[in-house]
């Protein structure tokens, strides 16, 4: 952090912020949560909005005034991210990322579905605060203070289970979480880019999915409070962006696997590794046939950060995702070669509105970003599997072994 912004921020602070004495703890503000400290994992949840507290002057430099802010952007300090969901599978991940590239990143997590494990590392790294907050909930005002230039705004569940679980939630957070972030990105002149979905083409007509195709999602079943969902944010983002309120990207992630997805979330990867692993059957559901496109996270962690920063992608969304597209019985076989398992493949029916194909057509993101994954799927079920068999993935054993709901196994995300 710039000493000299932490200085000039020290009398314009809000009436509401207190600031101690103490170097390494220069503000604490209330109304937000900080678990940056010795709460990583341990914090629950219903102590939301309780107060924030601030090491190294880091959200208070930015809590401030125009000026003072404005002396921040001439000190180089300006590549300021908040990461919505950045406590999740993807979200964590471009968090490293962003910090390993030397932006100073604000994490805004429900923990919901994301785990304070992911981030665990990233303690006491000056670069990187976390705050605990639902992103439907209005922002704290202190939140709303800081002069952010990029806001990714991730959170959301991903998995079916995880969705469906409570789906008027899923739907709010899809249109109230989107709205207060654009409403932010609005008034803190922050570009925003959404993590949208391949779930928007639903269960695809046509093969495999460009961006123009305008897919066939049913929006009475139980799939839909996060594909409709999803469909309500870009066009959020997209009416914003007329009205020139913000700048924004958009997102149509595909398929993505690696470390740090939950065990028991039933995404295809991680049900078919854990399963493998802990010698389980393996569920297939329908025969197998249906196809995915599975791409390594390090991959779409490359893709988002250039589609950000990327002009030519200004008002088209952007399908990211591995265009090696395999079907389900493919992707059990590479894993019960690569694991070696004596795990017996089991099948079962296809769960509603699950889609038959998925196929990105990466097309525009090779014009407009230059981007294409390189990660092959074997080397990335090598790292996931090497990920699931290490201490560092949380009680996965215990998750595979009572048996997760294998209804989901094919499921899309
Ligand atoms: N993983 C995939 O294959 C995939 C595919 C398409 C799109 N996406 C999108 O990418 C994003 C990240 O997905 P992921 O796989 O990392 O999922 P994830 O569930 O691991 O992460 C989502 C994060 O958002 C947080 N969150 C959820 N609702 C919230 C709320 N209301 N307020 C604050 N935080 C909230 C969760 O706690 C979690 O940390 C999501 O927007 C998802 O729709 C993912």
């Amino acid at each position: 952090m710039d000493a000299g912004c932490v200085r000039s921020s020290k009398g314009n602070l809000s009436p509401d912020i207190a600031v101690s004495g103490r170097n390494d703890h220069l503000a604490a503000l209330s109304g937000v949560i900080d678990r940056a400290n010795p709460a990583f994992g341990v914090a629950p949840r219903r102590q939301l909005n309780g107060t924030i507290s601030c090491s190294g002057g880091f959200l208070a430099a930015c809590a401030l005034p125009v000026t003072a802010q404005e002396s921040c952007v001439k000190n180089g300090s300006e590549r300021f991210a908040l990461v919505t969901g950045g406590g999740g599978f993807i979200g964590s991940h471009l968090c490293d990322r962003l910090i390993a590239d030397g932006v100073r990143v604000v994490c805004v997590d429900s923990f919901r579905t994301g785990r304070r494990s992911n981030l665990a590392h990233l303690e006491g790294n000056p670069a990187f605060r976390l705050v605990e907050h639902d992103v439907i909930d209005e922002l704290p005002a202190e939140l709303k203070r800081l002069r952010f230039t990029r806001i990714y705004h991730l959170a959301c569940p991903a998995s079916p289970p995880h969705y469906q679980e409570d789906p008027e939630h899923t739907m709010m957070t899809n249109v109230v979480g989107t709205r207060n972030m654009l409403r932010l990105a609005e008034s803190v002149g922050a570009r925003l880019l959404l993590t949208s979905t391949s779930e928007v083409y639903g269960d695809p007509e046509v093969h495999p999915q460009n961006e123009d195709y305008r897919g066939w999602v049913n929006c009475t079943g139980p799939r839909a409070c996060y594909d409709e969902g999803k469909r309500a944010a870009e066009t959020l983002a997209f009416d914003f962006r007329r009205a020139g309120r913000a700048d924004v990207r958009i997102a149509r992630l595909f398929n993505t696997y690696g470390p740090r997805m939950h065990e028991d979330d039933g995404r295809v990867v991680s049900n078919v590794v854990c399963q493998a692993l802990a010698g389980d059957d393996i569920t297939i559901y329908g025969d197998g046939s249906q196809t995915r496109s599975f791409c390594y996270v390090e991959d779409i962690v490359d893709g988002l950060l250039q589609l950000m920063e990327s002009e030519k992608a200004d008002g088209v969304p952007v399908n990211l995702g591995n265009p090696d597209e395999m079907t389900v019985k493919a992707l059990v076989d590479l894993v019960v070669e690569m694991t070696g398992t004596a795990s017996r493949v089991v099948l079962r029916p296809l769960p509603q509105d699950d889609p038959r194909r998925r196929k990105p057509d990466i097309g525009r993101a090779r014009d407009l970003l230059g981007w294409e994954p390189t990660i092959d799927v074997r080397d990335g079920l090598a790292r996931t599997i090497a990920w699931f068999s290490s201490a560092e993935a949380p009680g996965w054993g215990t998750a595979a072994a009572t048996g997760t709901d294998g209804a989901l196994i094919q499921a899309a995300e």
